[in-house]
C-alpha cells in the first residue's frame, strides 16, 4: 500500500537580507502509513511549524538535496504551483492553533470552503458533507452563526470538519489543542480521531505538533525535532 506521507532529505535554510542565513533542520526523512498518528514534539522555535507547511506543500524545502514529499503517491515538490494547490485541497487537511477561520462567513460556508478550490467534491455534496461533519462534530444549531459567536473550542470543532470536507488521505495539525483548555483541548483530539468514521471515511493520517505528552500519548509514534534532526521514538 502506499504511504500517506513520505518526505525524504529535507533541508530548510531561511535567508533573509542582511542576517546570517538559519538552517532550521537538514536532512529530515518522515513516513507515515495510511491511517497512522504521529506526534511531532519539539521546542519552540525547533522548527516544528516549518516541517509541517513543507509535508503539507505551503511552503517548500532548500532545493538540491534530493528532497522528496509525496502524499499518497503524488510528488508535491516536482509540479507547479497551479498542480500543488489542487493537490493539496484534495488530499491535504490542515489545522491550526488559532483556528484560521474566515471571519465574515458563517460556520457553514467556512466548512464548504475547501470543496469551491479546485473542485474537490461537487457543491451539492460538499453541502451535503459539511451538514453532516458539523452535525457529527455538535454543531448541527450553529451553521448560520460567524465564528465570533463561537468559544475557542467550537472554532476548533468548525476547523476540523473544514479540514475534513473533502476526506483527505493526509491530516496536519499545528498545535490543534494549543490554545484551549485541557479538557476542551482533548474533546478536539476526540474529534480529530473519530470525526472521519462519523462521516463514513476513512481515518487520514495524521501528523500533529503538539506541547503535551499526554496529546502525544494518544498517537502511534512521537517525532522530536532537536537541534535540526527529527528522531523517533
Ligand atoms: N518566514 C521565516 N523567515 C525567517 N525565519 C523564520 C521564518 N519562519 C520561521 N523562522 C525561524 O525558523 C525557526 C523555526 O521556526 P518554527 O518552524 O516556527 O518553529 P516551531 O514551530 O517549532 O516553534 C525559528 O528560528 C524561526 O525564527
Ligand atoms: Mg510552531
Amino acid at each position: 500500500m502506499k504511504d500517506a506521507l513520505l518526505a525524504e532529505n529535507l533541508r530548510k535554510t531561511y535567508k533573509l537580507p542582511g542576517a546570517a542565513p538559519i538552517r532550521v533542520f537538514d536532512g529530515v526523512s518522515l513516513r507515515v502509513a495510511p491511517g497512522e498518528r504521529v506526534a511531532v514534539l519539539g521546542r519552540s522555535g525547533s522548527g516544528k511549524s516549518t516541517l509541517l507547511n513543507i509535508l503539507g506543500g505551503l511552503d517548500r524545502p532548500d532545493p538540491g538535496t534530493g528532497a522528496r514529499v509525496e502524499v499518497a503517491g503524488l510528488d508535491l515538490l516536482g509540479c507547479g504551483e497551479r498542480r500543488r494547490a489542487a493537490m493539496r485541497a484534495r488530499n491535504i487537511g490542515f489545522v491550526f492553533q488559532a483556528f484560521h477561520l474566515l471571519p465574515e462567513l458563517t460556520v457553514l460556508e467556512n466548512v464548504r470552503l475547501p470543496a469551491m478550490a479546485h473542485g474537490g467534491v461537487g457543491r451539492h455534496e460538499a453541502e451535503e458533507r459539511a451538514r453532516r461533519l458539523l452535525e457529527a462534530a455538535g454543531l448541527g444549531g450553529r451553521l448560520e452563526h460567524r465564528p465570533a459567536e463561537l468559544s475557542g473550542g467550537e472554532r476548533q470543532r468548525v476547523a476540523v470538519a473544514r479540514a475534513l470536507l473533502n476526506a483527505p488521505s493526509l491530516l496536519l495539525a499545528d498545535e490543534p489543542t494549543g490554545n484551549l483548555d485541557g479538557q476542551t483541548g482533548m474533546q478536539i483530539l476526540d474529534l480529530v480521531f473519530d470525526l472521519p468514521s462519523a462521516v463514513s471515511g476513512e481515518a487520514p493520517a495524521l501528523v500533529m505538533v503538539t506541547h503535551s505528552r499526554e496529546v502525544a500519548a494518544r498517537c502511534n509514534r512521537t517525532a522530536t525535532l532537536r537541534d535540526g534532526a527529527l528522531t523517533f521514538g
